[in-house]
């Protein structure tokens, strides 16, 4: 038998980022993902955490509205019902597998609850067994809250997502980047672009010294939003905010930016999708990577009845539908 050369990783970004579709982030950790069966009704176990993530993967569909889907670990180990495992099934249905592949957060020390993001430890051997296993990307996630970030932190944190970015490129995994601004809290429009163009500021200063090819990479940042707890803006003002911000950091030569929901309604984060896809002035595709916003109806209708499976599926369709065609 002989094996078809990997795609070049710029192929792989822009299949991932264009063509109208988007990337299904399923990857949260056993706890995160433990903890929201609980609260929808669902006992939590490794038998439920692969039922439900079988039940989005094959979804009949996905594959029009998504590109890839980002897995944990776990998951990515796992097998279906059929006896595939995750990465095999994906592929056969269109879709590009992906791995989480950070180890989580730590509080960095005298920075005053800003957190760095961990996992560079082995992540070479890591990378080259979810390689052979057929991931084709993977995500790293650092995370910020606008009352804590400091230079040092965007520094350290962009440091760790520049090293993790070349490993990956060196095993032929194209590697999302997520430098998130958290929209917890009560901060304005303007704290949140400002802490969101430091972030990026360092993350494109530290990619750039580390040699990372910024033709085979995703960008997954936040969009600029008010936090939950503060008055809303409009919906024209943070399209404008996130804009300016990306406009201002983000290098032309990066083929695809997919947004994180960040929590936030989906019919909000498409508005907000639908109107900066709608801008001509953009160098680079616009695209999601949401998880909650296309996920989390479909879990509460699914609550581990396997009766329900097919309309949870219909929930998570609709969504995915409505993040696809903001970016048609
Ligand atoms: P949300 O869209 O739920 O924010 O999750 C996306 C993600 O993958 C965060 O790392």
């Amino acid at each position: 038998m002989t094996t078809l050369p990997a795609p070049p990783l710029a192929a792989v970004a822009q299949q991932l980022t264009g063509g109208g579709r988007g990337i299904l982030a399923a990857d949260e950790s056993i706890t995160t993902m433990s903890a929201r069966l609980e609260q929808a009704g669902v006992p939590a176990s490794a038998t439920a955490r692969r039922d439900y993530r079988a039940l989005l993967l094959t979804a009949d569909g996905l594959a029009d509205r998504v590109s890839g889907i980002i897995l944990c670990d776990e998951t990515f180990g796992q097998d279906l019902a059929d006896g595939r495992p995750f990465p095999v099934a994906a592929r056969d249905l269109d879709l590009l597998p992906g791995i989480k592949v950070d180890t989580g957060t730590t509080a960095l020390p005298g920075q005053a609850g800003a957190l760095v993001t961990e996992g560079l430890d082995g992540l070479g051997a890591r990378l080259a067994s979810y390689a052979e296993r057929g991931a084709a990307f993977a995500k790293w996630r650092a995370v910020f809250d606008v009352r804590t970030i400091t230079p040092y932190a965007a520094h350290a944190n962009g440091h760790a997502l520049a090293r993790y970015a070349a490993l990956c490129q060196e095993h032929g995994i194209v590697p999302i980047v997520e430098p998130e601004v958290l929209c917890t809290g009560e901060h304005d429009l303007a704290a949140s672009a400002q802490a969101t163009r430091l972030a990026l500021r360092s993350l494109f200063a530290a990619l750039d010294a580390a040699g990372v090819d910024l033709t085979g990479i995703v960008l997954k940042p936040n969009f600029v939003t008010p936090g939950l707890d503060a008055a809303p803006a409009p919906a024209d003002e943070v399209v404008v905010a996130t804009f300016e911000v990306l406009r201002d950091t983000v290098p032309a030569a990066v083929p695809g930016i997919a947004f994180l929901s960040g929590g936030q309604p989906t019919e909000q984060v498409c508005d907000y999708l639908r109107a900066l896809h709608a801008r001509g002035d953009r160098p680079w595709s616009v695209t999601f990577s949401f998880g909650r916003a296309l996920v989390s109806a479909a879990l509460h209708t699914w609550a581990g009845a396997p009766a329900t499976v097919a309309d949870a599926q219909r929930v998570l369709l609709a969504n995915c539908r409505s993040a696809a065609d903001a970016t048609r």
